[in-house]
C-alpha cells in the first residue's frame, strides 16, 4: 500500500488533471488515477483537440478551394491525403497529452495508471491494465470520470460505418454520403468537417430546429449558413432503425410525431445526439452516491456528494458539459477542499461551436428572458457593416447584445460570425463584473477588427450604432 495521499482524483480529463494540478499547488498530496494510456481525457484524445485540428485543416482546405481565387491567389485544386491529416492530427493531440505528463511531474502528482474503483470513502482500487491492483489511502476522493456517447436504440455503433465523434474523427476516406444523427454541436463540427472533404452531408434532428439550446434566432441563421454550405437538414424527424450491408448503411426514418416511414441510405452514419454521465466500474452505486434522473452525480454547492469525502466534477456532475466548465469546476472544487472559497456561475460559461462561421454565446437568450419575464433591450450589428470582416471578405453572421432594460447591465450574448468564439469573451468578462452594454459601448476598440462589431452591438442597444 502506498503512502496516504490528501485527495485522489479518478479521472485525467480536464476536470480532474486540472483539479489535481491546483490541489498539488495548494499544498495536497495528490494522486490521478487515470485508465487510458495517455492523460487528458476525452477533451485531448477524442473530443475538443483531434477534432479542431480536423476542423482547422478542412478550412485550410475550404479556403484553398473556393477563397483564395478571389483574392488573385492561383492555386491548383487541392488533393486531400488523409492519412497524412490523421498523422498530423495524433502528434497535435499526442504533444498535448504528453505535455499534461510534463506538468504533472513538475507539479508532483502521481499518475496512477489503471482503472479507479472507490471501495470506501477514503479507499481507492486502482486495476492497471497489466500488473497488480492496488489500494491507495486518502482523505478526499474527486470523481472526474467524464461522459460517453448516448446510444440510439437500433442503431448499432461499430465505429466503422455506424460512428461516434470518436470514429467520425479516424475515418480512413472521405464518406460519400455522412448521415449525420442529432443536429447539436458534434453532428456540426464533424459535418463540416467532411462536407468541406467533399462529403454529401444529411442531418437528421428529432426536433423542428438544430442547436437547441442556441439563441432561437441565431439558430436559423446558422441554419441557412450551412445550407448555403451545402449541409442538408431533415428535422422533426427519428431514426427508427439501421440495416447495414459492406458498403452502405440505411437508415429507416419517421416523422417525429408519427407517420409513414422513409429510408435513407449512407456510407457513414454519425450517431451524436448528446452525451451521458459515464461511471463504469467505479462503484458509486454500492456506496449510495446520489445521481439525478439523468444519471449525474448530485453534489452540493462544494462539489460534495451525498457520501462524505467524496466528491465530483466536470460532465459527471450536472452544467453544461464542456472543457473549460470541467476546469473551472475542478479547480472550485479543490480551493473549496483546501479551506478558500470559490463559486462557477455556470451561467458565465461560453459555449462556442467552431464551424465557419463560429457561434458563440454566453449568458440568457432571449427566449429563457421572455420565459423569465425579464425586460430587456437588443443590439444588433451585422459583420457585413464591419470594415475587417469585409476586408477579409468574411462577413457571414451578427453580433446581438441582450441588456436589462432598466439597468442596462449585459444579460447575454449571441455571437454568429467569424472568430466569434474569441470575441465572446469581451462580454464574459464585463458580465462577470456585472457591467453595462454602455460599459462596452465606452471601452475604445481597436481598428480595424472583428471586436468593433462588438462595440457596435453594445451602442445599438442605446440605438446608436455608427457603421449601420
Ligand atoms: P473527460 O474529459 O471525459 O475525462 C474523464 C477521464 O476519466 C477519461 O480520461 C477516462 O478515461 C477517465 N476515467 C473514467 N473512468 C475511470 C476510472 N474508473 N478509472 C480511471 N480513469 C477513468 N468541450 C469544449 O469545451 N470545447 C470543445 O471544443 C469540445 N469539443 C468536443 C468534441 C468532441 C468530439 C467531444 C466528444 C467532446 C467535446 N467537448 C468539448 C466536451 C469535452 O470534451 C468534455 O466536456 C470534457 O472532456 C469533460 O471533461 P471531464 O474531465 O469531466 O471528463
Ligand atoms: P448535443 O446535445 O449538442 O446535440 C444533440 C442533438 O441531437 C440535439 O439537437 C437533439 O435535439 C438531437 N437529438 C436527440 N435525440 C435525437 C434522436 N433520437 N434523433 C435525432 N436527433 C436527436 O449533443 P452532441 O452533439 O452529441 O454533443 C454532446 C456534447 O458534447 C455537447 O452538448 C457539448 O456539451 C459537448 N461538445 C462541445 C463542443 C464544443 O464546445 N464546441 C463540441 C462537441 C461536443
Amino acid at each position: 500500500m502506498s503512502d496516504k495521499y490528501d485527495l485522489v482524483v479518478i479521472g485525467g480529463g480536464p476536470g480532474g488533471y486540472v483539479a489535481a494540478i491546483r490541489a498539488a499547488q495548494l499544498g495536497m498530496k495528490t494522486a490521478c488515477v487515470e485508465k487510458h494510456s495517455a492523460l487528458g481525457g476525452t477533451c485531448l484524445n477524442i473530443g475538443c483537440i483531434p477534432s479542431k485540428a480536423l476542423l482547422n485543416a478542412s478550412e485550410k482546405y475550404a479556403e484553398a478551394e473556393h477563397h483564395l481565387g478571389d483574392f488573385g491567389i492561383e492555386v491548383s485544386a487541392p488533393k486531400l491525403n488523409v492519412k497524412k491529416l490523421m498523422e498530423k492530427k495524433t502528434e497535435i493531440v499526442t504533444g498535448l497529452t504528453d505535455g499534461i505528463g510534463f506538468l504533472f511531474k513538475k507539479n508532483k502528482v502521481d499518475w496512477l495508471q489503471g482503472t479507479g474503483k472507490v471501495t470506501a470513502p477514503g479507499k481507492v482500487e486502482v486495476t492497471p491494465a497489466k500488473g497488480k491492483k492496488q489500494t491507495v489511502e486518502c482523505d478526499k476522493i474527486l470523481i472526474a470520470t467524464g461522459s460517453e456517447s448516448t446510444p440510439l436504440p437500433g442503431v448499432e455503433v461499430d465505429e466503422k460505418q455506424i460512428v461516434t465523434s470518436t470514429g467520425a474523427l479516424e475515418l480512413t476516406k472521405v464518406p460519400k454520403h455522412l448521415i449525420v444523427i442529432g443536429g447539436g454541436v458534434i453532428g456540426l463540427e464533424m459535418g463540416s468537417v467532411w462536407k468541406r472533404f467533399g462529403a454529401k452531408v444529411t442531418v437528421v434532428e428529432f426536433l423542428d430546429r438544430i442547436v437547441p439550446t442556441v439563441d432561437q434566432d441565431m439558430g436559423k441563421r446558422f441554419k441557412r449558413v450551412l445550407e448555403k454550405q451545402g449541409i442538408e437538414f431533415k428535422l422533426s424527424t427519428k431514426v427508427t432503425g439501421a440495416k447495414t450491408t459492406k458498403t452502405q448503411v440505411t437508415l429507416t426514418l419517421e416523422p417525429a410525431a408519427g407517420g409513414d416511414t422513409e429510408e435513407l441510405k449512407g456510407d457513414v452514419v454519425l450517431v451524436s445526439i448528446g452525451r451521458r454521465p459515464y461511471f463504469e466500474s467505479l462503484g458509486l452505486d454500492d456506496l449510495g452516491v446520489e445521481r439525478d434522473k439523468r444519471g449525474f452525480i448530485q453534489v452540493d454547492e462544494d462539489y460534495q456528494t451525498n457520501v462524505s469525502g467524496i466528491f465530483a466534477i466536470g460532465d459527471a456532475i450536472p452544467g453544461p458539459m464542456l472543457a473549460h466548465k470541467a476546469e473551472e469546476d475542478g479547480i472550485a472544487a479543490v480551493e473549496i477542499m483546501a479551506g478558500q472559497s470559490a463559486h462557477v456561475d455556470y451561467n458565465l460559461v461560453p459555449n462556442i461551436i467552431y464551424t465557419w462561421p463560429e457561434v458563440a454565446s454566453v449568458g440568457q437568450t432571449e427566449e429563457q428572458l421572455k420565459e423569465a419575464g425579464i425586460e430587456y433591450r437588443k443590439g444588433v450589428f451585422p459583420f457585413s457593416a464591419n470594415s475587417r470582416a469585409r476586408a477579409n471578405a468574411d462577413s457571414e453572421g451578427q453580433v446581438k447584445i441582450l441588456a436589462d432594460k432598466k439597468t442596462d447591465r449585459v444579460l447575454g450574448a449571441h455571437i454568429l460570425g467569424p472568430d466569434a468564439g474569441t470575441l465572446i469573451h469581451e462580454i464574459c468578462a464585463i458580465m462577470e463584473f456585472g457591467g453595462s452594454a454602455e460599459d462596452v459601448a465606452r471601452t475604445c476598440h481597436g481598428h480595424p477588427t472583428l471586436s468593433e462589431a462588438v462595440k457596435e452591438a453594445a451602442l445599438a442597444v442605446d440605438g446608436r450604432p455608427i457603421h449601420i
